[in-house]
């Protein structure tokens, strides 16, 4: 033991101390503090439920449900209201993935709609003359960053799969609300007073929409969007092929391409070659539970399977959640796994992943053996050698992600489910506006250093790869093989953290959804360990610290909505941190 060691041994006492003595089911600091924004109550229903960033696009959603839509109409409608919306966090612009639950055949499906980087894309996109990586805040605006769009090919492809409506009825919500007007929500409007929004001046199509007057679009303004209309009108008609050919995909295109500051490479042909994939998603089994998630390109299922496969060798249940040990843990298995995703996720189409080795009982049970109950890891954690691992091990990737991005939950009447998370990437993507939609900056999702340490990162830029996502759209069983919760998040990576703590805390500390969303949140990516300021898990700050983490207080912009199965009924739950709701029947 080192001195290091021994000039935080008081404060390590006092943290035992404090493990030691806190009753296990002690009134607890967590669930009833919450984040003391507690204005959502849990929603119940009988039949079918939608949860979603925007009461108007949980109302489209719900209303194809009424009308005999499926989950996938219902979501198709969320999606294009949410557009319009909340057009900063997702669109058809974007990309998303879309777990899709079918009751009657019991299966499950990962439908991957995540951009593709453009066939004229090289190795040094993102590189100064030097070979060092620019800033990512140069890489985000205007043209490079913008990768092929998925969203409006995933949503084609899941309504002619598990679609019941007409395909043009989905559109109608989003084009009335686009023809006269929607009122502009308080968590739209302050993006847009912030200073980050500087950056959307750049663009005179963009400019014109969020600031008509030169001001900013106020909170409480209703706000019409015509060019969004004519879009969603031609889609609806035309079906997409619109969308990927013709005057939409030409307008595209001449805005990428003769973007004012970092023009891109984005062509016809991309478009014409954008494909959805339909993948086996990944799941793996939690105690009783199996959760699926979604797989490679996505690190997101896989983080949190392995987080849910480290902490299975803790009882978590019996500490409960006003355990200082369970977060300890929790902290800890985040580290582990973070460790991994950086090293191995990538697009498995063109790298070797070892999905199954990282999932691998007997590779978690390893990765657990690390863990201390009196002691924290000091991050950065080295990954581990899962089977599978490619001879030539690939080089670390640290890219993080940016805090954009949306969560749908839906169950409809005949217990099919959809849990689909849905990005332009950060806020308001490339910030470029054509069509009345924005397009993403999906393809700073990749790592710019195509090597690390002269080995070449798995997460590279490679022409029609899939940048690595951290988005973790979650459907859980229960132990018969019935529909238990539908969940996710937008974040960045943090998403990963998001979703893993509100797993444990319904399936292992049996709180209802809302009260489990509310909870403050505790990440870690393998360095700082944050905890959500303003919240009752402040108060793991010191015990933390005690136990050798650096810790973050900070505020933690989740945007969870999740649907719980209870015998036979439906409680849903919206993230307080936005605007966010749930509503059924
Ligand atoms: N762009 C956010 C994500 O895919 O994780």
């Amino acid at each position: 033991m080192n001195s290091h060691f021994y000039a935080r041994l008081p404060a390590i006492l006092a943290a035992l101390l404090f493990l030691t003595v806190a009753p296990a089911n002690a009134q607890s600091p967590q669930p009833e503090d919450s984040t003391g924004r507690g204005e959502h109550k849990l929603v119940q229903a009988d039949r079918q439920m939608v949860a979603a960033a925007h009461p108007d696009a949980v109302a489209a959603g719900l209303d194809m449900l009424r009308k005999g839509g499926s989950a996938a109409d219902a979501a198709i409608a969320v999606q294009l209201v949410l557009n319009l919306v909340e057009p900063q966090s997702s669109g058809i612009g974007g990309g998303a993935f879309l777990l899709f639950h079918d009751q009657r055949t019991r299966k499950t499906i990962a439908y991957d709609g995540r951009e593709t980087a453009p066939a004229k894309t090289r190795a040094d996109h993102f590189l100064n003359a030097d070979g060092t990586p620019i800033s990512f805040a140069d890489a985000v605006v205007g043209g490079r960053s913008v990768g092929t769009p998925g969203t409006v090919a995933l949503l084609a492809e899941v309504h002619a799969r598990h679609g019941k409506l007409p395909w043009a009825d989905l559109f109608e919500p989003a084009i009335q609300l686009a023809k006269e007007g929607f009122i502009v929500g308080p968590r739209l409007a302050a993006m847009l007073a912030g200073p980050r929004a500087e950056r959307i001046k750049t663009f005179t199509t963009t400019r014109a929409y969020f600031f008509p007057t030169g001001t900013p679009l106020s909170a409480g303004m209703r706000k019409t969007n015509p060019a969004f209309a004519r879009t969603l009108s031609q889609i609806a008609l035309q079906g997409p092929a619109a969308f990927y050919d013709g005057p939409i995909a030409a307008a595209i295109i001449a805005a990428v391409q003769k973007a004012p500051i970092n023009p891109g490479v984005l062509s016809l042909q991309d478009l014409l070659n954008y494909r959805v994939i339909a993948r086996t998603p990944v799941c793996h089994p939690y105690r009783v539970f199996e959760v699926c998630g979604m797989g490679p390109p996505s690190s997101g299922g896989v983080a949190v399977g392995q987080i849910l496969g480290i902490l299975s060798h803790f009882d978590l249940p019996g500490m409960g959640p006003d355990s200082v040990q369970s977060w300890h843990l929790l902290n800890e298995a985040s580290k582990l796994a973070f460790a991994d995703r950086n090293q191995y996720m990538a697009d498995s189409d063109f790298v070797d992943v070892p999905t199954a080795g990282l999932l691998e009982p007997g590779y978690l049970a390893t990765r657990a053996g690390f863990i201390r109950t009196e002691t924290s890891i000091i991050p950065p954690v080295v990954p581990g050698r899962p089977r599978g691992v490619p001879a030539k091990l690939p080089g670390a990737d640290t890219q993080t992600g940016r805090p954009g991005t949306s969560h749908i939950s839906i169950v409809d009447a005949d217990g099919n489910a959809v849990s689909m998370t849905t990005t332009i990437e950060g806020a308001f993507g490339s910030q470029i506006m054509v069509g009345g939609f924005l397009l993403n900056n999906e393809l700073t999702d990749f790592s710019f250093r195509p090597t690390q340490d002269g080995h070449p990162v798995a997460n590279r830029l490679e022409p029609g790869k899939r940048p690595r996502s951290s988005m973790a759209p979650t459907i859980v069983f229960d132990k018969s093989g019935e529909l238990r919760l539908v969940l996710g998040s937008p974040g960045g990576s943090r998403i990963i953290g998001y979703v893993a703590k509100t797993l444990v805390a319904v399936l292992d500390w049996n709180l209802d959804i809302q009260t489990a969303i509310d909870m403050g949140h505790l990440v870690n990516r393998n360095r700082f360990t944050d905890i959500e300021l303003g919240t009752p898990a402040a108060r793991l700050q010191a015990p933390l610290e005690a136990l050798g983490n650096r810790v973050k207080l900070r505020d933690l912009n989740s945007g969870l909505h999740g649907i719980e199965v209870m015998d036979g009924k439906l409680r849903g739950g919206a993230d307080p941190r936005r605007e966010g709701v749930a509503q059924g029947d």
